[in-house]
Protein backbone atom coordinates (compact mmCIF):
# COMPACT_ATOMS: atom_id res chain seq x y z
CA UNK A 1 0.00 0.00 0.00
CA UNK A 2 2.64 2.13 1.00
CA UNK A 3 4.61 1.31 -1.83
CA UNK A 4 1.92 1.72 -4.27
CA UNK A 5 1.35 5.52 -3.04
CA UNK A 6 4.92 6.14 -3.16
CA UNK A 7 5.51 5.32 -6.16
CA UNK A 8 2.61 6.96 -7.30
CA UNK A 9 4.28 10.64 -5.58
CA UNK A 10 7.49 9.31 -7.26
CA UNK A 11 6.28 9.61 -10.51
CA UNK A 12 4.23 12.66 -10.41
CA UNK A 13 7.36 14.19 -9.05
CA UNK A 14 9.09 12.68 -11.58
CA UNK A 15 7.04 13.97 -14.01
CA UNK A 16 6.80 17.70 -12.61
CA UNK A 17 10.22 17.66 -12.26
CA UNK A 18 10.75 16.81 -16.27
CA UNK A 19 8.29 19.30 -17.65
CA UNK A 20 10.12 22.00 -15.23
CA UNK A 21 13.82 20.89 -16.89
CA UNK A 22 12.41 20.74 -20.56
CA UNK A 23 10.57 24.62 -20.14
CA UNK A 24 14.30 25.59 -18.31
CA UNK A 25 16.04 24.44 -21.10
CA UNK A 26 13.83 25.80 -23.66
CA UNK A 27 15.02 28.94 -25.54
CA UNK A 28 13.38 31.65 -23.54
CA UNK A 29 11.05 34.52 -24.75
CA UNK A 30 10.13 32.63 -27.79
CA UNK A 31 7.70 33.88 -30.30
CA UNK A 32 8.05 37.39 -32.18
CA UNK A 33 11.96 36.38 -33.55
CA UNK A 34 11.57 34.69 -37.05
CA UNK A 35 14.04 34.68 -39.65
CA UNK A 36 13.78 37.11 -42.32
CA UNK A 37 10.60 37.84 -41.04
CA UNK A 38 9.28 34.14 -41.89
CA UNK A 39 11.24 31.36 -40.72
CA UNK A 40 9.82 30.81 -36.83
CA UNK A 41 12.32 30.18 -33.81
CA UNK A 42 11.78 27.75 -31.22
CA UNK A 43 9.66 29.08 -28.06
CA UNK A 44 9.58 28.42 -24.70
CA UNK A 45 7.29 25.22 -24.18
CA UNK A 46 9.36 23.99 -27.77
CA UNK A 47 9.98 20.58 -26.11
CA UNK A 48 6.83 20.10 -24.52
CA UNK A 49 4.93 21.13 -27.71
CA UNK A 50 7.34 18.48 -30.00
CA UNK A 51 6.07 15.46 -27.38
CA UNK A 52 2.75 16.33 -27.45
CA UNK A 53 2.46 16.40 -31.43
CA UNK A 54 4.60 13.22 -31.67
CA UNK A 55 2.00 11.64 -28.87
CA UNK A 56 -0.83 12.75 -31.17
CA UNK A 57 0.85 11.22 -34.35
CA UNK A 58 1.41 7.76 -32.84
CA UNK A 59 -2.86 8.38 -31.47
CA UNK A 60 -3.67 8.80 -35.31
CA UNK A 61 -1.49 5.79 -36.16
CA UNK A 62 -2.53 3.48 -33.51
CA UNK A 63 -6.59 4.31 -34.33
CA UNK A 64 -6.08 3.51 -37.94
CA UNK A 65 -4.30 0.34 -37.22
CA UNK A 66 -7.10 -0.50 -34.69
CA UNK A 67 -10.04 0.47 -36.50
CA UNK A 68 -8.80 -0.96 -39.95
CA UNK A 69 -11.84 -2.18 -41.51
CA UNK A 70 -12.84 1.27 -41.26
CA UNK A 71 -10.51 3.04 -43.50
CA UNK A 72 -12.02 5.00 -45.89
CA UNK A 73 -10.71 5.37 -49.48
CA UNK A 74 -11.69 8.99 -49.42
CA UNK A 75 -13.38 9.35 -52.56
CA UNK A 76 -14.96 12.52 -51.60
CA UNK A 77 -12.33 14.80 -51.68
CA UNK A 78 -14.49 17.54 -49.60
CA UNK A 79 -14.20 15.85 -46.23
CA UNK A 80 -10.64 14.51 -47.02
CA UNK A 81 -8.81 14.32 -43.91
CA UNK A 82 -5.28 12.12 -44.17
CA UNK A 83 -1.32 12.91 -43.61
CA UNK A 84 0.42 12.97 -39.73
CA UNK A 85 0.03 9.27 -39.70
CA UNK A 86 -3.17 8.75 -41.43
CA UNK A 87 -2.99 7.48 -45.12
CA UNK A 88 -5.05 8.21 -47.82
CA UNK A 89 -6.32 4.71 -49.50
CA UNK A 90 -6.92 1.74 -48.70
CA UNK A 91 -3.99 -0.01 -51.23
CA UNK A 92 -1.86 0.87 -53.82
CA UNK A 93 -3.88 0.66 -56.45
CA UNK A 94 -6.36 3.33 -55.52
CA UNK A 95 -3.65 5.70 -54.73
CA UNK A 96 -1.96 5.43 -58.21
CA UNK A 97 -4.45 6.20 -60.19
CA UNK A 98 -6.53 9.32 -61.62
CA UNK A 99 -8.42 10.68 -58.52
CA UNK A 100 -11.88 12.69 -58.10
CA UNK A 101 -11.42 16.20 -57.45
CA UNK A 102 -12.48 18.03 -55.11
CA UNK A 103 -15.21 20.76 -55.42
CA UNK A 104 -13.16 23.61 -54.44
CA UNK A 105 -12.09 26.00 -57.09
CA UNK A 106 -8.23 24.86 -56.04
CA UNK A 107 -8.53 20.93 -56.63
CA UNK A 108 -5.65 18.82 -57.32
CA UNK A 109 -4.59 15.85 -58.90
CA UNK A 110 -1.23 15.79 -59.96
CA UNK A 111 1.68 13.96 -61.26
CA UNK A 112 5.61 15.03 -61.77
CA UNK A 113 8.00 13.56 -63.78
CA UNK A 114 12.57 14.40 -63.60
CA UNK A 115 15.19 12.95 -63.91
CA UNK A 116 18.67 13.22 -65.08
CA UNK A 117 22.18 11.41 -66.28
CA UNK A 118 26.01 11.48 -67.21
CA UNK A 119 25.02 11.86 -70.66
CA UNK A 120 23.98 14.95 -70.08
CA UNK A 121 20.26 14.44 -70.83
CA UNK A 122 17.63 15.89 -67.74
CA UNK A 123 14.05 15.75 -68.02
CA UNK A 124 11.14 17.70 -65.82
CA UNK A 125 7.70 17.44 -66.47
CA UNK A 126 4.29 17.74 -65.19
CA UNK A 127 0.41 17.56 -65.47
CA UNK A 128 -1.69 18.96 -62.49
CA UNK A 129 -5.13 18.30 -63.10
CA UNK A 130 -7.27 21.26 -61.56
CA UNK A 131 -11.52 22.13 -62.34
CA UNK A 132 -12.59 22.84 -65.40
CA UNK A 133 -10.42 20.60 -67.51
CA UNK A 134 -7.31 23.35 -66.65
CA UNK A 135 -4.06 21.23 -66.54
CA UNK A 136 -1.53 23.00 -65.40
CA UNK A 137 1.34 21.44 -67.12
CA UNK A 138 4.86 21.66 -68.65
CA UNK A 139 7.48 19.88 -71.00
CA UNK A 140 11.57 20.42 -70.20
CA UNK A 141 13.91 18.16 -71.94
CA UNK A 142 17.75 19.01 -72.25
CA UNK A 143 19.18 16.47 -75.52
CA UNK A 144 23.09 16.84 -75.51
CA UNK A 145 24.14 18.43 -78.78
CA UNK A 146 20.48 19.92 -79.30
CA UNK A 147 20.18 22.20 -75.99
CA UNK A 148 16.79 22.64 -73.21
CA UNK A 149 13.57 22.19 -75.35
CA UNK A 150 10.38 23.50 -73.41
CA UNK A 151 6.19 23.29 -74.07
CA UNK A 152 5.47 26.27 -76.52
CA UNK A 153 3.47 28.33 -73.76
CA UNK A 154 6.73 28.89 -71.97
CA UNK A 155 7.34 30.29 -68.96
CA UNK A 156 3.13 29.91 -68.92
CA UNK A 157 2.04 26.46 -67.72
CA UNK A 158 -1.88 26.93 -68.00
CA UNK A 159 -3.37 24.02 -70.24
CA UNK A 160 -6.73 23.70 -71.40
CA UNK A 161 -8.62 20.40 -72.11
CA UNK A 162 -7.75 18.33 -69.73
CA UNK A 163 -10.27 15.12 -68.95
CA UNK A 164 -10.60 12.94 -65.80
CA UNK A 165 -9.39 9.79 -67.64
CA UNK A 166 -5.89 10.24 -67.96
CA UNK A 167 -3.77 13.36 -66.98
CA UNK A 168 -3.13 14.97 -70.65
CA UNK A 169 -3.54 18.20 -72.38
CA UNK A 170 -1.93 19.93 -75.60
CA UNK A 171 -0.17 17.05 -76.82
CA UNK A 172 1.30 16.13 -73.00
CA UNK A 173 -0.12 12.42 -71.54
CA UNK A 174 0.49 10.38 -68.73
CA UNK A 175 -0.84 7.36 -68.08
CA UNK A 176 -0.25 5.11 -64.75
CA UNK A 177 -0.15 1.32 -66.86
CA UNK A 178 0.47 -0.98 -63.22
CA UNK A 179 0.35 0.43 -60.23
CA UNK A 180 3.44 1.75 -58.37
CA UNK A 181 5.28 0.01 -61.23
CA UNK A 182 4.83 1.61 -64.67
CA UNK A 183 3.77 4.67 -66.18
CA UNK A 184 3.61 5.86 -70.03
CA UNK A 185 4.64 9.40 -70.67
CA UNK A 186 3.82 10.95 -74.21
CA UNK A 187 4.16 14.58 -75.79
CA UNK A 188 3.14 14.98 -79.40
CA UNK A 189 3.72 18.46 -80.83
CA UNK A 190 5.88 21.14 -80.88
CA UNK A 191 8.78 22.62 -78.35
CA UNK A 192 10.80 25.91 -78.80
CA UNK A 193 14.36 25.64 -77.66
CA UNK A 194 14.71 27.77 -73.94
CA UNK A 195 17.46 29.87 -75.32
CA UNK A 196 16.30 30.91 -78.00
CA UNK A 197 12.15 31.22 -78.56
CA UNK A 198 12.38 31.52 -82.36
CA UNK A 199 14.03 27.99 -83.07
CA UNK A 200 10.83 25.35 -82.98
CA UNK A 201 10.93 21.59 -83.46
CA UNK A 202 8.40 18.90 -84.20
CA UNK A 203 8.32 16.62 -81.29
CA UNK A 204 7.64 12.90 -80.31
CA UNK A 205 8.75 11.82 -77.73
CA UNK A 206 7.85 8.36 -76.21
CA UNK A 207 8.68 6.88 -72.77
CA UNK A 208 8.01 4.16 -70.48
CA UNK A 209 8.80 5.03 -66.61
CA UNK A 210 9.33 1.84 -64.86
CA UNK A 211 10.39 0.83 -61.07
CA UNK A 212 11.19 -2.29 -59.00
CA UNK A 213 11.92 0.03 -55.48
CA UNK A 214 8.78 1.23 -53.23
CA UNK A 215 7.28 4.55 -52.96
CA UNK A 216 7.83 6.75 -49.97
CA UNK A 217 4.15 7.93 -48.64
CA UNK A 218 4.28 11.45 -47.08
CA UNK A 219 0.92 10.40 -45.50
CA UNK A 220 2.42 7.81 -43.00
CA UNK A 221 6.38 7.74 -43.68
CA UNK A 222 7.75 11.07 -42.35
CA UNK A 223 9.60 10.42 -39.33
CA UNK A 224 6.98 11.24 -36.18
CA UNK A 225 9.48 13.22 -34.56
CA UNK A 226 10.64 15.07 -37.43
CA UNK A 227 7.23 16.14 -38.44
CA UNK A 228 6.83 16.99 -34.65
CA UNK A 229 9.88 19.70 -34.46
CA UNK A 230 8.80 21.34 -37.19
CA UNK A 231 4.98 21.77 -36.07
CA UNK A 232 6.15 22.87 -32.37
CA UNK A 233 8.36 25.62 -33.85
CA UNK A 234 4.61 27.41 -34.95
CA UNK A 235 2.00 29.36 -32.81
CA UNK A 236 -0.56 26.73 -31.76
CA UNK A 237 -4.29 27.63 -32.28
CA UNK A 238 -7.55 25.99 -33.27
CA UNK A 239 -7.40 28.07 -36.63
CA UNK A 240 -3.52 26.84 -36.68
CA UNK A 241 -4.95 22.89 -36.06
CA UNK A 242 -7.71 23.81 -38.91
CA UNK A 243 -5.28 25.11 -41.32
CA UNK A 244 -3.19 22.28 -40.85
CA UNK A 245 -5.71 19.82 -41.98
CA UNK A 246 -7.56 21.89 -44.81
CA UNK A 247 -3.79 22.72 -46.55
CA UNK A 248 -3.10 18.93 -46.60
CA UNK A 249 -2.36 17.08 -49.58
CA UNK A 250 -1.35 13.69 -49.87
CA UNK A 251 1.88 13.26 -51.50
CA UNK A 252 4.23 9.99 -52.51
CA UNK A 253 7.26 9.89 -54.44
CA UNK A 254 9.23 7.03 -55.89
CA UNK A 255 12.58 6.61 -58.08
CA UNK A 256 12.90 4.23 -60.99
CA UNK A 257 13.88 4.59 -64.77
CA UNK A 258 12.98 6.84 -67.65
CA UNK A 259 13.75 4.98 -71.36
CA UNK A 260 12.47 5.94 -74.25
CA UNK A 261 13.08 7.90 -77.61
CA UNK A 262 12.85 11.31 -78.46
CA UNK A 263 12.53 12.80 -82.09
CA UNK A 264 13.42 16.48 -82.59
CA UNK A 265 12.88 17.37 -86.22
CA UNK A 266 14.36 14.42 -88.13
CA UNK A 267 16.56 13.12 -85.76
CA UNK A 268 15.62 10.29 -82.88
CA UNK A 269 17.57 10.10 -79.60
CA UNK A 270 17.37 7.38 -77.24
CA UNK A 271 17.62 8.17 -73.25
CA UNK A 272 17.86 5.75 -70.30
CA UNK A 273 17.24 8.27 -67.01
CA UNK A 274 17.16 7.50 -63.57
CA UNK A 275 13.96 9.53 -62.03
CA UNK A 276 12.11 10.76 -59.70
CA UNK A 277 8.10 10.90 -60.24
CA UNK A 278 5.74 12.03 -57.84
CA UNK A 279 2.02 12.14 -57.14
CA UNK A 280 -0.18 14.29 -54.69
CA UNK A 281 -3.79 14.62 -54.61
CA UNK A 282 -5.98 16.48 -51.60
CA UNK A 283 -8.53 19.07 -50.92
CA UNK A 284 -7.06 22.13 -52.49
CA UNK A 285 -3.16 23.07 -53.29
CA UNK A 286 -2.83 26.74 -53.22
CA UNK A 287 0.66 28.01 -54.12
CA UNK A 288 -0.47 31.26 -52.27
CA UNK A 289 -0.01 29.75 -48.85
CA UNK A 290 3.76 28.37 -50.06
CA UNK A 291 6.69 30.99 -49.53
CA UNK A 292 9.67 28.84 -50.55
CA UNK A 293 10.89 25.71 -51.10
CA UNK A 294 14.26 23.83 -52.24
CA UNK A 295 14.05 19.92 -53.27
CA UNK A 296 17.03 17.82 -54.39
CA UNK A 297 15.74 14.66 -56.07
CA UNK A 298 19.33 13.00 -57.60
CA UNK A 299 21.16 9.51 -57.80
CA UNK A 300 24.73 8.32 -57.39
CA UNK A 301 26.68 6.06 -59.82
CA UNK A 302 26.92 3.83 -56.57
CA UNK A 303 22.88 2.93 -57.07
CA UNK A 304 21.87 5.45 -54.13
CA UNK A 305 18.80 7.54 -54.67
CA UNK A 306 17.54 10.52 -52.49
CA UNK A 307 15.27 13.08 -52.57
CA UNK A 308 15.65 15.86 -49.85
CA UNK A 309 13.21 18.65 -49.60
CA UNK A 310 12.87 22.06 -47.11
CA UNK A 311 9.72 23.73 -47.34
CA UNK A 312 8.13 27.12 -46.08
CA UNK A 313 4.48 27.44 -45.75
CA UNK A 314 4.03 30.03 -42.99
CA UNK A 315 0.59 29.52 -41.83
CA UNK A 316 1.25 25.61 -41.54
CA UNK A 317 5.22 25.25 -41.17
CA UNK A 318 8.13 27.70 -41.79
CA UNK A 319 10.71 24.71 -42.11
CA UNK A 320 9.42 21.15 -42.79
CA UNK A 321 12.29 19.07 -43.64
CA UNK A 322 11.22 15.77 -45.88
CA UNK A 323 12.95 13.25 -47.73
CA UNK A 324 14.63 9.57 -47.97
CA UNK A 325 16.84 7.89 -49.03
CA UNK A 326 17.42 3.85 -51.15
CA UNK A 327 20.11 2.66 -50.28
CA UNK A 328 22.18 0.37 -53.26
CA UNK A 329 19.80 -2.76 -52.18
CA UNK A 330 16.99 -0.18 -52.62
CA UNK A 331 15.33 -0.28 -48.96
CA UNK A 332 14.03 3.13 -48.62
CA UNK A 333 14.79 5.04 -45.30
CA UNK A 334 13.09 8.57 -44.18
CA UNK A 335 15.12 11.57 -43.84
CA UNK A 336 15.27 13.00 -39.56
CA UNK A 337 16.94 16.07 -40.46
CA UNK A 338 17.73 18.16 -43.29
CA UNK A 339 20.32 21.15 -42.41
CA UNK A 340 19.37 23.63 -45.32
CA UNK A 341 17.98 26.66 -43.94
CA UNK A 342 16.21 28.14 -46.83
CA UNK A 343 17.11 31.85 -45.33
CA UNK A 344 21.00 30.46 -45.91
CA UNK A 345 20.42 29.91 -49.30
CA UNK A 346 18.77 32.69 -51.66
CA UNK A 347 16.32 33.84 -49.76
CA UNK A 348 16.30 37.60 -51.44
CA UNK A 349 15.83 35.80 -54.97
CA UNK A 350 19.41 34.66 -55.99
CA UNK A 351 19.44 30.62 -55.86
CA UNK A 352 23.21 29.18 -54.95
CA UNK A 353 24.68 27.60 -57.68
CA UNK A 354 27.37 25.98 -55.68
CA UNK A 355 26.88 25.00 -52.06
CA UNK A 356 26.80 21.80 -50.12
CA UNK A 357 24.02 20.62 -47.00
CA UNK A 358 24.02 17.57 -44.71
CA UNK A 359 21.02 14.91 -43.66
CA UNK A 360 20.89 12.04 -41.74
CA UNK A 361 18.76 8.85 -43.23
CA UNK A 362 19.17 5.11 -42.40
CA UNK A 363 21.24 5.81 -38.75
CA UNK A 364 24.47 8.07 -41.11
CA UNK A 365 24.95 11.91 -41.85
CA UNK A 366 25.18 12.34 -45.32
CA UNK A 367 27.08 15.08 -46.58
CA UNK A 368 26.04 16.23 -50.47
CA UNK A 369 27.79 19.21 -52.74
CA UNK A 370 25.76 20.71 -55.26
CA UNK A 371 26.92 21.74 -58.74
CA UNK A 372 24.31 23.43 -60.65
CA UNK A 373 24.71 23.35 -64.51
CA UNK A 374 21.71 24.92 -66.05
CA UNK A 375 18.71 26.60 -64.92
CA UNK A 376 15.13 27.32 -65.87
CA UNK A 377 12.54 29.23 -64.61
CA UNK A 378 8.42 29.26 -64.87
CA UNK A 379 5.26 30.35 -63.47
CA UNK A 380 2.31 28.32 -62.06
CA UNK A 381 -1.29 29.27 -61.91
CA UNK A 382 -3.99 31.97 -62.66
CA UNK A 383 -2.15 35.12 -61.42
CA UNK A 384 1.19 33.02 -61.96
CA UNK A 385 1.65 32.71 -57.99
CA UNK A 386 4.26 30.43 -57.72
CA UNK A 387 7.39 30.71 -59.51
CA UNK A 388 9.63 27.41 -60.16
CA UNK A 389 13.03 27.22 -61.00
CA UNK A 390 14.23 23.53 -62.86
CA UNK A 391 17.78 23.47 -62.03
CA UNK A 392 20.15 20.45 -63.73
CA UNK A 393 22.59 19.62 -61.25
CA UNK A 394 25.64 17.14 -60.48
CA UNK A 395 26.04 15.90 -57.10
CA UNK A 396 28.64 14.69 -55.46
CA UNK A 397 27.15 12.41 -52.21
CA UNK A 398 29.75 11.04 -49.50
CA UNK A 399 32.57 11.36 -52.05
CA UNK A 400 29.98 9.84 -55.23
CA UNK A 401 29.35 11.62 -58.18
CA UNK A 402 25.72 11.73 -59.04
CA UNK A 403 23.16 13.91 -61.40
CA UNK A 404 19.58 14.77 -60.63
CA UNK A 405 16.92 17.62 -60.74
CA UNK A 406 16.57 20.33 -57.89
CA UNK A 407 13.46 22.14 -58.28
CA UNK A 408 13.12 25.52 -56.08
CA UNK A 409 10.00 27.58 -55.68
CA UNK A 410 9.20 31.35 -55.08
CA UNK A 411 6.29 32.82 -53.72
CA UNK A 412 5.98 35.94 -56.89
CA UNK A 413 3.46 38.64 -56.99
CA UNK A 414 3.86 40.45 -59.97
CA UNK A 415 0.82 38.74 -61.87
CA UNK A 416 0.00 36.81 -65.32
CA UNK A 417 0.97 39.11 -67.82
CA UNK A 418 -2.31 40.21 -70.39
CA UNK A 419 -0.23 39.06 -73.20
CA UNK A 420 -0.67 35.41 -71.96
CA UNK A 421 -4.06 35.36 -70.85
CA UNK A 422 -5.34 37.02 -74.38
CA UNK A 423 -5.17 33.56 -75.94
CA UNK A 424 -7.60 31.96 -72.89
CA UNK A 425 -10.69 30.69 -73.90
CA UNK A 426 -13.12 32.77 -73.51
CA UNK A 427 -15.49 30.79 -70.57
CA UNK A 428 -12.32 31.52 -68.55
CA UNK A 429 -13.56 34.95 -67.34
CA UNK A 430 -16.62 33.55 -66.40
CA UNK A 431 -15.21 31.07 -63.31
CA UNK A 432 -13.92 31.62 -59.89
CA UNK A 433 -9.68 31.70 -60.87
CA UNK A 434 -8.57 33.38 -57.84
C1 LIG B 1 2.56 8.16 -77.94
O1 LIG B 1 3.48 8.59 -78.89
C2 LIG B 1 3.74 7.65 -79.93
C3 LIG B 1 4.84 8.21 -80.81
O2 LIG B 1 4.62 9.54 -81.10
C4 LIG B 1 2.47 7.35 -80.71
O3 LIG B 1 2.72 6.36 -81.68
C5 LIG B 1 1.41 6.85 -79.73
O4 LIG B 1 0.19 6.69 -80.39
C6 LIG B 1 1.23 7.83 -78.59
N1 LIG B 1 0.32 7.28 -77.64
C7 LIG B 1 -0.68 7.95 -77.11
C8 LIG B 1 -1.52 7.19 -76.15
O5 LIG B 1 -0.91 9.11 -77.38
C1 LIG C 1 17.16 1.23 -63.84
O1 LIG C 1 17.85 0.70 -64.96
C2 LIG C 1 19.05 0.03 -64.67
C3 LIG C 1 19.68 -0.43 -65.95
O2 LIG C 1 19.77 0.65 -66.86
C4 LIG C 1 18.77 -1.16 -63.76
O3 LIG C 1 19.98 -1.77 -63.38
C5 LIG C 1 18.03 -0.69 -62.50
O4 LIG C 1 17.65 -1.80 -61.72
C6 LIG C 1 16.79 0.11 -62.87
N1 LIG C 1 16.25 0.67 -61.66
C7 LIG C 1 14.99 0.53 -61.30
C8 LIG C 1 14.62 1.18 -60.02
O5 LIG C 1 14.14 -0.06 -61.94
C1 LIG D 1 16.56 42.07 -52.27
O1 LIG D 1 16.77 42.30 -53.64
C2 LIG D 1 16.29 43.52 -54.14
C3 LIG D 1 16.57 43.59 -55.63
O2 LIG D 1 16.15 42.43 -56.25
C4 LIG D 1 16.96 44.68 -53.41
O3 LIG D 1 16.40 45.88 -53.83
C5 LIG D 1 16.77 44.51 -51.92
O4 LIG D 1 17.51 45.49 -51.24
C6 LIG D 1 17.25 43.14 -51.47
N1 LIG D 1 16.99 42.96 -50.05
C7 LIG D 1 17.90 42.54 -49.21
C8 LIG D 1 17.44 42.37 -47.80
O5 LIG D 1 19.03 42.29 -49.55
Amino acid sequence: MCLCSCSFLGWVAFTLLTAALIVYLSPKGGGPVKFAGVYTQPGRYYWIKVVAFYLLMKIRKWKDARDKSKLKDHTNMDTYDSGYGTKSKNSPEEMDKVQPLSTHYQAIDAVYFNGANKDGFCIVTATARRPHGVINGFFIMTIPGVGTLVTPRFPDSLLFGGTDKVFEAEGLRFEPIVPMKHWKLNYSGELKLADDASKRFKVEFEADWKTTLPYFDYDTMIPPWTMARAIAKEPWSREYFEMLKAAHQTHYEQHGNITGTIKVGDKSYKFDIPSMRDHSYGFKREWKLLHRYMMHAFSTEDGRRFDTINVCQPLTSSHLELGYIYEKDGSLHPVEWLDLPLWNHGENGTLPSDYGFTFKANGKVHYVQVQVLHTIDFHIGWEWEAKITERHCRFVVDGVEGYGVSECHYRYAGGRPAEYAASDPEWVKDVKTH
